[in-house]
């Protein structure tokens, strides 16, 4: 399937690219299934929601989120749950009752995943999700070697995640060893367009052997060649000849 590229010459112009085409499809279609990254890279996407499109009623939205760090609890300044209210959910008026986010404080996992999955299966599927990639080519928590039609699950995360992450974290020893995510067959199953945002020259080298390299679980964002993806990219991250 055939992945449609838009490439912006700066951030503001492609934050507000995603900010627009959200906007507009919950406009069109107020009870909108969305489903939301998290990381550095989808930050200034939310900032251009909660600044220029707060007219548009977010309320009937259902929210599903990638992933869930498991050991953080909600209000913990680093889980995804706290940066997903305080950066989008709460701006936007979303209705904690169509919000879905993994569950990492439940000791049994299964459960958990069970229950996540359980609510993508009742939504109907995800119009809209959001999806960056790691420098490994992980796709949510789906770590290089992830099965292609693995579904939500606890995962060990990979170290090379693990470093990324810790310039969030005060201590980098304070990142998470462990998440609960949802699987490449999940996302596969479930989202029928995924909204590629990727920026920055150090994801130039990923992006490429993603979108251009064979389709492997070695890789597992290359799932994205077989599936319908909008791709919003800085010029940064565009491959060089
Ligand atoms: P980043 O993370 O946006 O913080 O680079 C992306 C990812 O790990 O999927």
């Amino acid at each position: 399937m055939a992945i449609t590229s838009h490439v912006f010459s700066t951030s503001e112009a492609l934050a507000d690219a995603v900010a627009r085409k959200l906007s507009e499809h919950v406009s069109t279609k107020p009870d909108a299934v969305l489903g939301l990254a998290t990381g550095g890279t989808p930050t200034i996407v939310y900032e251009a929601l909660a600044r220029d499109y707060r007219s548009t009623d977010f309320s009937r939205v259902t929210f599903f989120a990638l992933d869930e760090y498991i050991g953080l609890p909600p209000d913990h300044p680093c889980s995804y749950h706290h940066y997903l209210w305080h950066r989008v959910l709460k701006p936007l008026g979303a209705d904690p009752a169509r919000v879905f986010i993994p569950d990492g404080m439940d000791d049994d996992r299964q459960r958990a995943a069970a229950r996540y999955e359980a609510s993508l299966e009742a939504s109907g599927g995800v119009d809209l999700w959001l999806a960056g990639i790691g420098h490994n080519g992980h796709l949510a928590f789906n770590e290089p070697g992830s099965a292609f039609d693995s579904r939500t699950r606890d995962v060990d995360l990979n170290p090379v995640t693990r470093q990324a992450n810790a310039r969030f974290f005060d201590d980098p020893a304070d990142v998470p060893t462990c998440a609960i995510t949802a699987g490449l067959g999940t996302l596969k199953a479930h989202a029928r367009e995924i909204l590629l945002l990727v920026r920055g020259l150090d994801k130039a080298a990923i992006l490429d052997r993603a979108l251009n390299g064979p389709v492997t679980e070695e890789v597992p964002a290359s799932m994205l060649q077989t599936m319908r993806v909008s791709g919003y990219f800085d010029q940064a991250a565009m491959p060089r000849d």
